[in-house]
């Protein structure tokens, strides 16, 4: 059955050792990559309103999806040592579970990176219209939000988050790739704003702010992990820098596990932090920057311009390697023949997909543009947390189909973590709300369109297969 049909691992690891792409990326570079791709608006917007469904108890939100996401990190990490190839999740189930589930997860992860681009530039907004206030500079209030975003207020656009995909696609178009350097600069800044907050903040906390810790109970706790879960987005584009890694094998594995667990560390902090800075409860009407808003409340006005320029910053890296991970893998679908081939036409001069760019570029910014922020969040969520779990579905499976395969790293006590992954992930994706599903269900049914009237008959696997067997 041509809808199973897999790619034969053996060769897409013999193929990934002659990809000719410069490997100059170690464990500490692909750590940076990590903490720079997923520190963003999960934890200078959402926390927030985490914060107002959870009380303090948004600390245990954090926690629990950190531990979902490290589950699912130690399966995404024995792919990557075993099949180093880019291409993440799609690659892997393409290699194990057959074609036409692995079109399915990257027609997911399509979902996923380019909603995570809009949601992103819908938090870079809040910051960046804070930012402009601060220096006289005032947008029209129709445009400062999506439609039904502030309450109150009558708007209808968020300009500046449109504007800022703009920006980053004419980027990307141009040819500019996530840098080493200009990533790590930003990790800097990122974790220097976090460090300086956790170290002003801490001198201000009142403990009574923590009490009631769980003031709308645990079903709150685990509604708001579902929500925040996409602070810790992310950590998988560490795998889209496989045939860039010096030794795939052991760097990718640890620079996966060593962000993840960098980035939990800051969230705990800066959660506790800013919950004791202020009650939960008056984060309301302050959704779109929290973090601001609790060291404006004890005064620290200094601050608050250091944390918007670093978070306006920041988060710009987080868009960056969202759209850049979301045209690899529209070319690597593409380029299996799952896809038109004229999506993956490059421009010759700059060597960037420039068609693809602009497409996925616009459509995120309209997005971003009219979709408020909590929304998109949680459809960016249902789409991670199905490539989560059917990724540990695909360790299961390739454990029985190829178990001598050479693999750098082992996920610990399998079966049980990728089943408490799947479990895990599973679980949060029920507790996202009907309109979620239902938004999921519909993209997920196009996919299956799609694979059936395009994907299906214009398979290079299948044509390949058919040669072989005449
Ligand atoms: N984890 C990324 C963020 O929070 C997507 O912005």
């Amino acid at each position: 059955m041509s809808l199973f049909q897999k790619k034969d691992v053996h060769a897409l690891i013999a193929k990934q050792s002659h990809s000719g792409l410069k490997r100059d990326l170690g464990t500490w570079d692909l750590t940076l990559l990590g903490v720079g791709a997923v520190v963003g608006t999960g934890i200078f917007v959402l926390s927030g309103t985490g914060a107002i469904m959870a009380g303090p108890g948004v600390i245990i939100s954090f926690i629990i999806a950190g531990l979902a996401c490290l589950f699912a990190a130690l399966t995404y990490a024995e792919f990557a040592s075993t099949v180093p190839v880019s291409g993440s999740a799609y690659t892997y189930a393409y290699a194990t579970i057959g074609e036409f589930f692995a079109f399915l997860i990257g027609w997911d992860l399509i979902s996923e990176y380019l909603l995570a681009v809009s949601a992103v530039s819908a938090g870079w907004s809040g910051y960046a219209q804070a930012f402009l206030q601060s220096i006289g500079i005032h947008i029209p209030t129709i445009l400062t939000g999506a439609p039904g975003s502030v309450p109150g207020q009558t708007t209808i656009f968020n300009f500046p988050a449109f504007f800022i995909v703009m920006v980053i696609t004419l980027m990307l178009s141009l040819g500019v790739k996530e840098s080493k350097r200009l990533n790590n600069v930003m990790v800097t800044i990122k974790v220097l704003v976090i460090v300086l907050i956790i170290g002003v903040g801490i001198f201000h906390m009142d403990p009574a702010n923590w009490k009631p810790f769980i003031p709308h109970g645990w079903s709150k706790v685990f509604s708001a992990a579902a929500l925040v879960f996409f602070a810790f987005l992310g950590f998988d584009a560490v795998s889209t820098a496989a045939e860039e890694t010096k030794d795939p094998a052991k760097d990718l594995p640890r620079g996966i596990i060593y962000s993840l667990l960098i980035c939990t560390g800051l969230y705990i902090l800066i959660t506790l932090i800013i919950t004791g800075l202020v009650p939960a409860a008056s984060f309301a009407g302050h959704e779109d920057r929290p973090v601001a808003f609790a060291l404006e409340a004890i005064g620290q006005n200094w601050l608050i311009i250091l944390v918007t320029i670093g978070t306006v910053l920041g988060m710009m890296t987080v868009i960056l390697v969202m759209l850049y991970g979301l045209t690899r893998i529209i070319l690597s679908i593409s380029r299996d023949g799952l896809f038109p081939k004229s999506l993956a036409k490059m421009n010759e001069k700059r060597q960037v997909p420039t068609r693809v760019i602009w497409v996925c570029g616009i459509i995120a910014g309209l997005v971003g543009g009219l979709v408020p922020l909590s929304k998109i969040a949680t459809l960016v969520n249902i789409g991670t947390l199905a490539a989560f779990v059917t990724v540990s579905i695909a360790v299961l499976v390739l454990r029985k189909t190829e178990p001598d395969l050479p693999r750098k790293f082992k996920t610990p006590f399998v079966p049980l973590v990728p089943i408490l992954a799947i479990l895990s992930c599973g679980y949060l994706m029920l507790l996202l709300g009907s309109m979620t599903w239902i938004f999921f269900g519909i993209w997920i049914l196009l996919g299956v369109i799609v694979y059936f009237s395009y994907s299906k008959s214009h398979s290079l696997l299948s044509k390949e297969n058919n040669n072989g067997s005449l």
